[in-house]
């Protein structure tokens, strides 16, 4: 069960889960998304079912447990990467932004971790993965609400590691940094933000950013969806973060 599987990280790691035989199902907010996502699995729609759900809805998670059981029987798997960028400081201005990223980023995986994972148990097991960020590892003023939404999910994923971890459940974290998603590439996305409050054409912005991460360049999505398969394989520890960031943050968390 993906969240956020219509785009970037999220939509890699379908594709890498549905060629490793596996059943998926998507959760986004528009149906006519959702579609264009499976016709973009050209051969392996069948093993993709989809749901249309605002994850931060009161009734979502009962609606994803009920819909993944009648797709599928059984649920195995939870992936939280439904995400949006914010760019936002610590002045006085409007609360919305950290009310949005908090409500994304912490409330809705915990509300899905808490239906779901009754169903992983019953299965005999499963792995719950957290798409959190390298924001939460070493968290900066210039995304003040995200950064602080995504230390808020390694903790989270902290406390229900130690919940659930005797009864077959792992919960493990992947903490991307900055990865050529539409989050970041797309017009009014994350590299737009920055150009704009930098005054600084784009292409420089973004060699810029580039120059800070020691690899030189953002992650593609599949890198991230590599550690996140990596963890849904089991080869994670219980409450661990994998950090998929170029080498960007090299202090241990916390
Ligand atoms: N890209 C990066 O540099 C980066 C770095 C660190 C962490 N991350 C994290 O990685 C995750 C995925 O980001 P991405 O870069 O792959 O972004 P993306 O390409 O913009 O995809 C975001 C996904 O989240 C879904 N989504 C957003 N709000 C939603 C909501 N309320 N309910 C249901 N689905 C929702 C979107 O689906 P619809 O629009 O179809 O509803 C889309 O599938 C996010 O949690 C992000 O914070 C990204």
């Amino acid at each position: 069960m993906i969240t956020g599987g219509t785009s970037g990280i999220g939509e890699a790691v379908v594709r890498l889960l549905v060629a490793e035989g596996g059943r998926v199902m998507i959760v986004g907010r528009a149906e006519e998304r959702l579609e264009a996502a499976r016709g973009r699995l050209a051969g392996d729609e069948g093993a993709v079912a989809l749901l249309a759900a605002d994850v931060t809805a009161e009734d979502a998670p009962a609606r994803v447990r009920d819909a993944a059981l009648a797709a599928f029987g059984r649920i195995d798997g939870l992936v939280n990467a439904a995400g949006v960028s914010a760019t936002t400081s610590l002045d006085a201005g409007p609360l919305e932004p950290w009310h949005e990223q908090w409500e994304l980023n912490v409330i809705a995986p915990k509300r899905l971790i808490d239906a779901l994972a009754p169903a992983m148990i019953e299965a005999g097991g499963g792995t719950i993965v957290n798409v959190a960020s390298s924001a939460g590892r070493r968290p900066s003023a210039t995304d003040a609400a995200y950064a602080v939404a995504k230390r808020g999910e390694l903790a989270l994923t902290e406390v229900y590691a130690q919940e659930l971890a005797s009864r077959g459940v792992r919960v493990v974290a992947v903490a991307p940094g900055p990865t050529a998603t539409p989050l970041w590439m797309d017009p009014g996305g994350r590299l737009d933000e920055l150009t704009a409050a930098a005054g600084e054409p784009r292409d420089e912005v973004l060699a810029a950013v580039a120059t800070k991460l020691p690899l030189g360049r953002l992650a593609t999505s599949e890198e991230v969806a590599a550690a996140v398969l990596a963890a849904l394989a089991g080869l994670a520890d219980d409450g661990a973060v994998l950090p998929v960031d170029g080498g960007h943050v090299t202090e241990t968390y916390p």
